[in-house]
């Protein structure tokens, strides 16, 4: 019985050390650990106001698309862009100090689960950045073509990915940054991209993906899953207190 015991308590330090240290992203090992922690999302929100400067304290991103949307975005997925921003893995542009101002805002792994969680639990921008043509055109039924022969399988028909496979959200996001996003990946420039991803779309001209991700930006996301301000105008009376 007692051999037992000493067991346990030696496991139980070397999971204790194993988190001090801290070392992100070292076998993936971190990831797996967020995940499988409760998350504590009021701790997230107080974390999010490193991020707000850049992500906004909406977590919607800027319409220019210089920085991402996260509201809304799978929880697994923002874990992974994480550890992968913070080791290193997946550089940053120039200008961009969000790898710079992680390791002071996410101090440990329960850090890392918290923001993920709240920054999935937000509303998400009704105004997102789309491309130049909308559902009538034809450049965008090229894009429809090509995105159900070359992105469907793994990102979903809406583009609404799958959190449990690490599969990002396409829908809702700004334009101009999954224009970037494709074409860091496509020129091996995006250094945790995925191998499967990266083969798929190796062939791409600059056009092809200029219709692909035009038709990725005006695909619709779910209702209840946006503000529910729908449009300036909303936005407008609500500011007034105009309702009526
Ligand atoms: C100084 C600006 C800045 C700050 C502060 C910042 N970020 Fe970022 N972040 C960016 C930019 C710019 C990108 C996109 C980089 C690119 O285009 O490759 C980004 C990308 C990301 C991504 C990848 C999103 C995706 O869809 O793959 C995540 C996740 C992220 N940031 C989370 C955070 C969190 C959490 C914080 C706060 C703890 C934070 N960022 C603080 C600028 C910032
Ligand atoms: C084999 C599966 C697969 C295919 C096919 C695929 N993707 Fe991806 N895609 C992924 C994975 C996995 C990631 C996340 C990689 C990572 O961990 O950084 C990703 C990332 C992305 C990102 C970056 C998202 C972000 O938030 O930064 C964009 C944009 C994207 N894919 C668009 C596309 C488009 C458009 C197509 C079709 C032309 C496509 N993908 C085809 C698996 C795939």
């Amino acid at each position: 019985m007692k051999t037992v015991a000493i067991r346990a308590s030696a496991t139980a330090i070397a999971t204790l050390l194993a988190s001090t240290a801290f070392a992100w992203n070292e076998g993936g090992g971190d990831q797996k650990e967020a995940l499988g922690l409760a998350p504590d999302v009021l701790n997230g929100m107080e974390i999010f106001d490193s991020c707000a400067a850049c992500h906004r304290s909406e977590g919607w991103g800027m319409e220019d698309g210089s920085s991402p949307q996260l509201a809304g975005q799978h929880r697994s997925v923002l874990i992974k862009q994480l550890t992968d921003i913070r080791s290193r893995k997946r550089g940053m542009p120039e200008g961009a100090r969000c790898s710079s101002v992680l390791p002071d805002a996410i101090t440990n792994v329960q850090d890392l689960a918290d923001v993920a969680a709240y920054s999935e639990m937000l509303p998400m921008n009704p105004e997102w950045g789309k491309g130049p043509w909308g559902p009538e055109t034809p450049e965008y039924a090229q894009g429809e073509r090509i995105y159900k022969d070359n992105c469907s399988r793994c990102h979903g028909d809406a583009g609404m990915g799958n959190g449990e496979e690490l599969l990002p959200r396409i829908n809702g996001q700004h334009h101009e940054y999954l224009l970037r996003q494709l074409v860091l990946i496509r020129d091996g420039k995006r250094g945790n991209a995925d191998r499967d991803m990266v083969k798929q779309i190796k062939g791409f001209t600059d056009e092809d993906m200029q219709l692909v991700i035009n038709y990725v930006s005006w695909q619709q996301v779910p209702k209840d899953q946006l503000a529910d301000f729908g449009t300036a105008e909303d936005r407008r009376i609500a500011g007034r207190g105009d309702r009526s």
